[in-house]
Formats: C-alpha cells, structure tokens, sequence
C-alpha cells in the first residue's frame, strides 16, 4: 500500500519536472508513513516540505501542486493538505475490499512473490562440534530459520548453510579422550556425548595435567590434518555426535536446518593453500615474521599503521579468518549466491569485515553480491548480566526447552482444562516453543535482550501465546458457526471503523513479509502480528460475528474473521512457529 502511494508521487515528480516545476536533478527519496489518528487519513507524505527548497516555492503552495498532478488511481478516495504541507491521503474502501477479497481467494494470502528469484545463502546457527548449543547459538538457529523462511516464501532459492566449528587443534585432544572412553569399554556408536559440555571440559583437563595424553593430543593434531584414516574416523564420529545432539535440538524447537545443511570449517580446509599462495601472487598477502599477513589500509592499529590479518601462521596452520574468506568464495563461485547472509553475533563483526574486505580485493567475490553481516547482541538474564545458569556456567538449551515445556504444561493445565491429557501435552510443547522463540524474534536482533520466563509466557502483551491464543479464538469462532467458510459466496463488506481499519492491517501483510526478507529482521513480522491481532480483537468487541446480526453481515465477518486466522498462521508459519486448533 505504501508502496502503491509511493509510486504515484514518483510519476508526479515526473509530471513535475515536465513541467519544469521541479528541477530536473531533484531526485527525492519518497517517504510515505502510515498516519497515527485516522481522522488525517490512511498515509500521509512529506514530499512537499523536502522538494519545497529545491522547487524554490513555499511547501503548502507545492503540495497543491502534486495533489493536481496526482495521476488518477482507484485506491485514494481524497486527500488533503495539512499543517506545514504534508500530504494526507483516505483510502478508498473499495478498493480495500476488492483486495481483501483477493487475499481471502488466494492461496498465499495475496502475497507477491519477487519478480527475480534470487540464489541467497544463509549462515546460521553453526555450533562447535563436541560443544554444546548454547543461547549463543540460539539466537543465529531462531532469526536465521525466519528469515529462511521468509526468503523461501518469496520465491527465492535458498541455501541453508550450517558452518559449523568442525576443524581446529582442539580435535587431537578431542581423539585422545574419545579413544580413552572407547578403550574404556563404550562403544563409540552408542556414546551419546548427553553432556557434550562435560566431554569437552574433561579433555581439557586430561590435555592440561597429563604430560602423555597431551601429548598424545598433539599428534593426532598432525595426523588428522594429514588425512590420517584412524584419526579422520574418530573426528567423524565426533561430528556425527555433535549432529545427532544437534538435531534432536532442530526438530524440538521446529527449525528448518537437517543434516545436509552443514558445510561446516573442514569442508575449506583443502581450500585454504590455494587461497594463501593466490593471496600472495595477488601482491595482497606477505611473510611477517615466518606468518603469512594481509595489510588492511582500512583497519589500523596503536600506532596508526595499517593493520595486519593473519592468514598462515608460523607453524603452518590456517585460522578462523582464512576458512572465512575461502568460505564466501565458496558460496560465490561455486553455490552461484547472488546474496550471502551471516547470522553471527555482534562480536564477530570486525572478523567478518576483515575477511570480506580482503575477498573483495582479492575479486572472489564482486562488489554488487552483498555479503550481510545480521548481527545480534546478546541473550541477558534478567539481571541485565549474561545469561547464565545459576552456579555461573552457560546454559545449555536443552535444559531451556525443558524448562519451557514444564513452565507451558502448568499453564495450560490451569488454563485448558477441557483438552485431554494428550492435548494439553501438545499445546504445552506448542506454546513453549513459540514462546521461547518469539521472545528473541520479536527484539530487534542489533541489541542485546533480556530472557524473562514470566514475560515470554504471557497471555497478553506482545508474545506467541497472544497471538497463538488470537488464533485459536477464531478457529473457536468458526466451529461454531457450523459453516464451511471457503463455500461461503457472499461478498465481504466494509462498514464498521474496526472492520475497514482490520481490512487495512490485513492487506499490510505483504509489506511485513518483504521487509523481513530485505532487512533480515524478522521483529518486523512480530511487530506486525501484534498489531494485527490488536485489530481483530477491536473488531471483535466492536462487531458481534454470530449473534446479533444479519446473514449478510455474518458471513462476511466470518470471512474476515478467517482470512485474520489465515493471515496469523502463515505469519507464525514463517517464523517457524506453531499455532493449535484448541487450546
Ligand atoms: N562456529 C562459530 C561460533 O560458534 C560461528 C560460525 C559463523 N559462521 C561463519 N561463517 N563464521 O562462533
């Protein structure tokens, strides 16, 4: 809708210059916004005051001048001129009601996908083998998975790519203690790592004490790295642990990613010579110190001189940023990206712009294939610290989804006490879920928030259980009607303020899902959600659906009621959220 008003003023700023009423180089970024009373119509500009100075003519005098060249358009019903000189225009109810009956016929609520599908790789979640998921790696798994499948809504073709931490040093200690618990007596294909945490503590602390397993560990460094057949088969079953326990994770919390989604840092090992001696015939790389070195002019260090980026250490080894730079070469070159989103935290930006810089001047990968860093802060406990479990250490998520689903089943047991055992299972494990996702999705992800079990749990206020509960309202509401609402032929009419402002936040929803995708922001869908829901359950005070009414006027609220319900599932859907019939 924005967009439709936004493209009028575009053709009246042509008509304009034609005119020779705006000079022919004004080229205005167009501002529509959504008006905050009504009685000042449904969107407003303020073309008129940012053109007025070039136009060299007072702004009120201005915009009479764009409402007379307004190109003629069904969707405005008037407009007038304000204040100052903004803009306001009244939408047209007709057309409102010819495009909600269009989203009510449509299969994908009237949503346009995007003219040109796009290849777009996503990196998100990427936890560290034999480690355990922590709400680190919660946040990148939850906003990524909404905006992958927001991405895939539109049309786009999309690359899930879980990066996991699968390479590095670590791995000859993590051998060693596996193949102590294997001589032990376990059989590795039944170890379960249940507390991967545990695992990698304790072969820490093997590596730190003892002189031989250290040892030990360092030799298996060299082997693995060598293609070592023995110690490649125990790095797999590490990794195959670490997936199984990840997995289990995935499918619990209704996240997207499977098994063939991980490209994890081993996969560009064989990669990184290449990269290196490329680097250096490029002029771009140089030995420092026995360590291979990019200078970038952009980063400088203490003492003002260009700061340098390890690449090869002395010893021969790669690091985290030479993974990286083959990695978004990898995704270019070989995946065809025409778009490349990182979901990591904040800490890692100035990582990222590092390796990004050198992989554009090494031409890896052309300036117009964006490489976005989505940043997020941090999950804070509600003391405003890190979140952390209550003797200080990280908190491993399953203990968080378990602690959700216990915190949903005593809700729902007070709450839903007509569903059967069973169903109020599933509802808890519902509710909990969405609760825990929603509660990061709808921050916006750049700062940091506060996890707060009462907050996430609510009935009101702006969470899943809100809007998973306005849902299941309207799914009560139809049952019973005991009418079958896609049979239902009458038309839908728009009378009632709460009736045509619902129909104007119902037809917003294709905005909602095109800014997702643009700015990788999922807060947008919730924030828009949120409201949605508001204005249905203004509508539902102010116009009774079954009782009370004509058939005319039933059926048509029934419909509007259902395409509300239609609306709110596809918009949780594409968070990944579940929405119950009853509950
Ligand atoms: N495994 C990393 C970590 O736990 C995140 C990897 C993110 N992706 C990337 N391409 N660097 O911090």
């Amino acid at each position: 809708m924005k967009e439709l008003i936004q493209q009028l003023l575009e053709q009246t700023v042509i008509a304009l210059k034609q005119q020779q009423l705006l000079p022919e180089e004004f080229e205005p970024r167009i501002q529509v916004d959504r008006t905050k009373d009504k009685a000042h119509g449904d969107l407003a500009t303020n073309l008129a005051l940012m053109a007025a100075k070039p136009a060299g003519k007072n702004p009120r005098e201005l915009a009479q001048l764009i409402v007379d060249n307004l190109p003629q358009s069904d969707l405005v019903e008037k407009t007038n001129i304000a204040g100052p000189g903004f803009i306001n225009f009244y939408l047209n109810n007709d057309w409102l009601a010819s495009q909600i009956e269009a989203m009510a016929n449509s299969a994908n609520a009237n949503v346009k996908p995007v003219e040109q599908s796009q290849t777009i790789v996503v990196d998100y979640s990427a936890p560290n083998v034999a480690k355990e998921m922590h709400v680190g790696h919660l946040r990148s798994t939850i906003i990524g998975d909404a905006v992958v499948r927001t991405l895939e809504f539109l049309g786009h073709k999309v690359i899930r790519a879980n990066h996991i931490g699968d390479w590095g040093t670590q791995f000859g200690m993590l051998i060693a203690n596996l193949e102590e618990i294997e001589q032990r007596g376990t059989d590795a294909g039944s170890i379960e790592l249940a507390d991967l945490e545990a695992f990698y503590r304790e072969s820490k602390v093997r590596y730190d004490s003892d002189e031989a397993f250290a040892e030990r560990a360092r030799n298996y460094v060299v082997k693995l790295q060598s293609g070592d057949e023995y110690c490649n088969t125990m790095w797999r079953k590490l990794v195959d642990i670490t997936l199984n326990h990840n997995q289990a994770v995935y499918d619990r919390l209704n996240v997207s990613l499977s098994k063939d989604d991980v490209m994890g840092e081993s996969m560009y090992n064989p990669m990184l010579n290449n990269i290196v001696s490329d680097l250096k015939q490029q002029g771009l790389a140089v030995e420092d110190n026995g360590a291979t070195v990019v200078f970038l002019d952009e980063y400088k260090n203490k003492d003002g001189d260009p700061m340098g980026v390890i690449i090869q250490k002395k010893d021969g080894g790669f690091l985290y940023t030479t993974t990286d730079i083959a990695c978004a070469k990898y995704r270019y070159q070989e995946l065809g990206a025409d778009r490349v989103l990182y979901f990591i935290d904040s800490r890692q930006h100035q990582h990222l712009m590092q390796a990004w810089s050198i992989v554009r001047k090494a031409g890896y990968v052309p300036e117009e294939v964006p490489l976005e860093h989505h940043a997020f802060g941090m999950m804070l406990g509600k003391d405003g610290r890190p979140f952390k479990t209550r003797s200080g250490g990280t908190v491993k998520l399953v203990d968080l989804l378990e602690e959700a689903e216990q915190r949903a089943q005593t809700i729902v047991a007070e709450k839903s006490r007509d569903l059967d055992a069973e169903q109020q299972a599933q509802a808890a494990k519902v509710i909990a879920m969405g609760a825990v996702k929603y509660a990061d999705l709808s921050k916006n992800r750049t700062t940091d928030y506060i996890f707060d079990w009462e907050n996430m749990l609510a009935f009101n206020g702006n969470t899943a259980p809100y809007l998973q509960y306005a849902y299941t309202r309207i799914q009560s509401i139809i049952r019973r009607s005991e009418l079958d609402i896609s049979a239902l032929n009458q038309a839908i009419n728009l009378e009632q303020d709460a009736e045509i402002a619902l129909a104007q936040k119902l037809i917003q929803f294709s905005d909602a899902v095109h800014n997702v995708a643009n700015k990788g922001m999922p807060h947008m869908m919730c924030n828009y959600l949120y409201e949605l829901a508001g204005a249905f359950m203004t509508f539902y005070e102010a116009c009774p659906i079954l009782k009370d009414v004509n058939e005319q006027q039933k059926c048509s609220r029934l419909r509007l009621a259902d395409l509300t319900a239609k609306v709110l599932n596809q918009g949780l859907s594409l968070l990944g959220i579940e929405t119950l019939e009853r509950m």
